[in-house]
């Protein structure tokens, strides 16, 4: 069984998925986990489980900053104090549910599922260039797929080459570019890839002028547990990259386990439907039964069990779930 780090910063939405007195019920890192947005702004995040009968407490309703159980009443603030009982003795003191840090940024709700008294917001990664009004569409695709599974296929971009050859291919370029993976001063993992003097991909050839040649950047940041952006370059080969034929484009590749199985991919695109439809084909046509597939193969193997064949260009994708194992065995408690 797979024990989740917990004392670090996982997504949980999209700020915007939680829009007025919405009670949200997502299921996170194996259970069902209830949020809401309280009205100072601020969020609060408690299990979405009654402790009396188990039942959802996002079928309830919302009393001010507290939630109140449908099936008899008992009100639960956001620290999962129950403090309301419809009965003239009060609220029983022994009676909570479990509840988690959650803060807002980067236009993200960051929850923190190890010791509280740990849970630094200044630790979530930057994702700072999320707060711009870029006019994205921010999205949450459902993969069932263990989330380092997905981490695998971020880290491991030649899959490009096969995978998307038709919307996102490099025209082969990547084969010959150059491969670097290093850890910054912040602990993020960076595996880039630079091709110099390459063939341009299929879909910049209108921006371009005809046998023009090209310098492509590809390159991915990884922050534990599986939080990722990719900046994508392109400019005329020769000129030091000052020639760009697009401004470089970063996009975040956030994933959170569901369970062991399934995990949650927050992405965003430009809001438009030609990008809407290039998206849909590259998550959802090509990347998802891909990563579907290997699940499924693997069933409840343990990855390092089955012994997978590592290649040199896995050099990225292996270090972050080293990184990752490392934070995993220092923690070394219960399984989640
Ligand atoms: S099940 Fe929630 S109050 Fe009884
Ligand atoms: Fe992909």
């Amino acid at each position: 069984m797979t024990r989740y780090v917990k004392n670090v910063w996982y997504m949980a939405a999209w700020a915007d998925e939680i829009a007025g007195d919405t009670l949200f019920s997502r299921t996170l890192l194996g259970k069902p986990w209830l949020i809401w947005r309280n009205g100072d702004g601020t969020h609060a995040m408690i299990a979405d489980r009654c402790p009396h009968r188990f039942v959802p407490l996002s079928m309830g309703k919302r009393v001010g900053d507290t939630v109140q159980c449908r099936y008899h009443g008992l009100g639960f603030d956001g620290t999962g104090t129950c403090v309301h009982s419809p009965f003239p003795d009060g609220p029983p003191a022994h009676v909570s549910a479990p509840a988690m840090p959650i803060v807002e940024k980067h236009r993200g709700l960051w929850f923190w599922p190890g010791d509280p008294a740990l849970a630094d917001p200044s630790k979530i990664p930057d994702f700072s260039f999320l707060d711009a009004d870029r006019g994205m569409h921010r999205g949450c695709l459902r993969i069932e797929g263990n989330y380092e599974l997905i981490t695998d296929n971020l880290m491991d971009l030649t899959h490009a080459e096969f995978l998307h050859i038709e919307t996102f291919g490099v025209n082969g370029s990547i084969f010959h570019g150059e491969q670097t993976v290093r850890q910054d001063e912040d602990g993020a993992i960076w595996n880039n890839w630079d091709m110099t003097d390459a063939q341009a991909p299929e879909w910049s050839k209108p921006m371009l002028e005809p046998g023009q040649k090209i310098d492509q950047w590809l390159h991915m940041r990884w922050h534990a547990p599986a939080a990722m952006a990719l900046t994508v370059g392109l400019a005329r080969a020769g000129t030091q990259r000052a020639d760009l034929i697009l401004p470089p484009m970063v996009n975040p590749h956030i994933i959170t386990p569901e369970t062991e199985t399934s995990s949650h991919y927050f992405y965003d695109h430009e809001d438009n439907p030609q990008a809407a439809e290039m998206a849909r084909r590259v998550f959802v046509e090509e990347d998802e039964p891909m990563i579907e597939a290997a699940q499924r193969a693997l069933g409840a193997q343990d990855f390092w069990d089955a012994r997978p064949a590592i290649l040199k260009t896995d050099a990225g994708a292996i270090r972050a779930r080293r990184a990752l194992m490392q934070r995993r065995n220092a923690e070394g408690g219960a399984a989640a």
